[in-house]
């Protein structure tokens, strides 16, 4: 199994965005079974709650479903929990860089920086107090990010599977 944990300020627009999108590549690209997908956020506000309105409508019309997520707060322990600790901006690293103890296995990184393609950019912009427009972005930035993280992701499973025979 591989463990991808997304994470923004509030846990309620760009990292639920992540999730849904990325959840989804795995699914259709058949593996959910080997691949674990999961968000939170550096602040504690939100916690429980289902993705800001604006997001979760964004998302539907680009056929995702976010209804189902509720936020948490990120913990020192996802770093041994998780493969992937992924950073939609640079003060979202920096906090999740302070709650990393330091012998944990993982180490938080920038996802755009790491992962996107057709965009050259290291963050998801927070929609939270823009318009509509700034939600598309983050959509648009996510999916392309996502992209690239599931080709990373399918070389990582065919190297494991090559070392277990
Ligand atoms: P997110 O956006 O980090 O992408 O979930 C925000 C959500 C809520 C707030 C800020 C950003 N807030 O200030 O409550």
């Amino acid at each position: 199994m591989l463990r991808v944990l997304f994470v923004c300020l509030g846990n309620i627009c760009r990292s639920p965005t992540a999730d849904g999108v990325f959840r989804s590549m795995v699914a259709s690209a058949g593996l959910s079974d080997q691949v674990e997908v999961d968000s939170a956020g550096t602040a504690a506000w939100h916690i429980g709650k289902t993705p800001d309105p604006r997001t979760i409508k964004a998302a539907a019309e680009r056929g995702y479903d976010l209804s189902v997520l509720r936020a948490r707060q990120a913990l020192a322990t996802d770093f041994d929990q998780f493969d992937y600790v992924l950073a939609m901006d640079l003060e979202n690293l920096s906090n999740l860089r302070a709650l990393k103890p330091a012998a944990a296995r993982t180490d938080p990184q920038l996802f755009l920086r790491s992962f996107a393609r057709r965009f050259n950019s290291d963050e998801v912009p927070d929609p939270y107090y823009g318009g509509a427009d700034g939600f598309e972005q983050v959509l648009d930035l996510v999916e392309d990010a996502c992209e690239g993280l599931l080709a990373d992701i399918r070389q990582r499973l065919n190297q494991r599977a090559k070392e277990t025979p």
